[in-house]
């Protein structure tokens, strides 16, 4: 669905991304992980070329992503942005149907698609005329879901959608989004610093280290077989991992 042949990024002198060669299968979840900096939001918004890369190819579903389809490629891909992203002077409705709106569809059916989405991600549709203010930290993250849903993109990305929520709306949310997953069967790439919720999402894990691939597999392979010490490392450091 998704590859990166030996991608590079620089910002100036900075190196974001070094030579990333990565290809993610359809259908899955991947979890993208690693130290703040290490170049995960980096990665995602090469997919939608908010930045193009420095050297190297990026591919999503087999075309290029390029200048000339960037917006075309965009509208196959839901993006839940670190922060939310929500437009604080919309209503919830308004957010969600924004793009559907722009592309024209009929009202119709964009509230038929926004009763569905409230149903799958279980936000109240007596709700949906507030702004984004009046709503919780859990509600802002299922109306950023909604919206990153509503074109029913084939591709969806989310980068840290749970690192500002207390520990158990946290809980709640990540087995919602779970089963949210399993019912869309869609490729999603979800960002965290979370090994323990990587675990949980990720059919397969992706450690990135200051801009490269560190290791890509299972948790347990991660844990049984460390392709270097910054893996070791990496793991002895989460405290969420405790427990093992
Ligand atoms: N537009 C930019 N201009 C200059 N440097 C940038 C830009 N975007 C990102 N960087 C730098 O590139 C590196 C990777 O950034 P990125 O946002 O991908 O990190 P991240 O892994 O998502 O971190 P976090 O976990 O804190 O969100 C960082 O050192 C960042 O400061
Ligand atoms: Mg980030």
């Amino acid at each position: 669905m998704v590859t990166f042949e030996k991608v590079t990024v620089s910002f100036g002198e900075h190196v974001a991304l070094n030579e990333v060669t990565l290809s993610l299968p359809q259908g899955r979840t991947i979890a993208l992980i690693g130290p703040s900096g290490c170049g995960k939001s980096t990665l995602l918004r090469l997919l939608l070329f908010l930045i193009s890369p420095t050297r190297g190819r990026v591919r999503v579903a087999d075309r290029d992503v390029n200048q000339g389809n960037a917006i075309e490629i965009r509208r196959r891909i839901g993006y839940v942005v670190q922060d939310g992203g929500l437009f604080p002077h919309m209503t919830v409705r308004d957010n969600v149907l924004l793009m559907a709106r722009y592309l024209g569809y009929s009202e119709e059916t964009n509230q038929a698609r926004l009763a569905w989405l409230c149903e799958l991600t279980k936000f109240p549709e007596g709700a949906l005329a507030r702004y984004p203010v009046q709503l919780s930290g859990g509600q802002r993250q299922r109306v950023s879901l909604m919206r990153a849903l509503i074109l029913d993109p084939e591709l969806l990305l989310l980068d840290e959608p749970l690192a500002a929520l207390d520990p158990i709306v946290r809980a709640n949310l990540q087995q919602e989004l779970r089963a949210i997953f399993q019912r869309l069967q869609r490729t999603v790439v979800l960002v965290t610093h979370d090994m323990a919720e990587a675990a949980y999402f990720g059919d397969r894990i992706v450690l990135l280290e200051s801009g490269r691939v560190v290791q890509v597999g299972t948790f347990q392979a991660l844990w049984e077989s460390p392709a270097e010490p910054f893996v070791s490392d990496f793991l002895a450091a989460q405290r969420t991992l405790s427990f093992l």
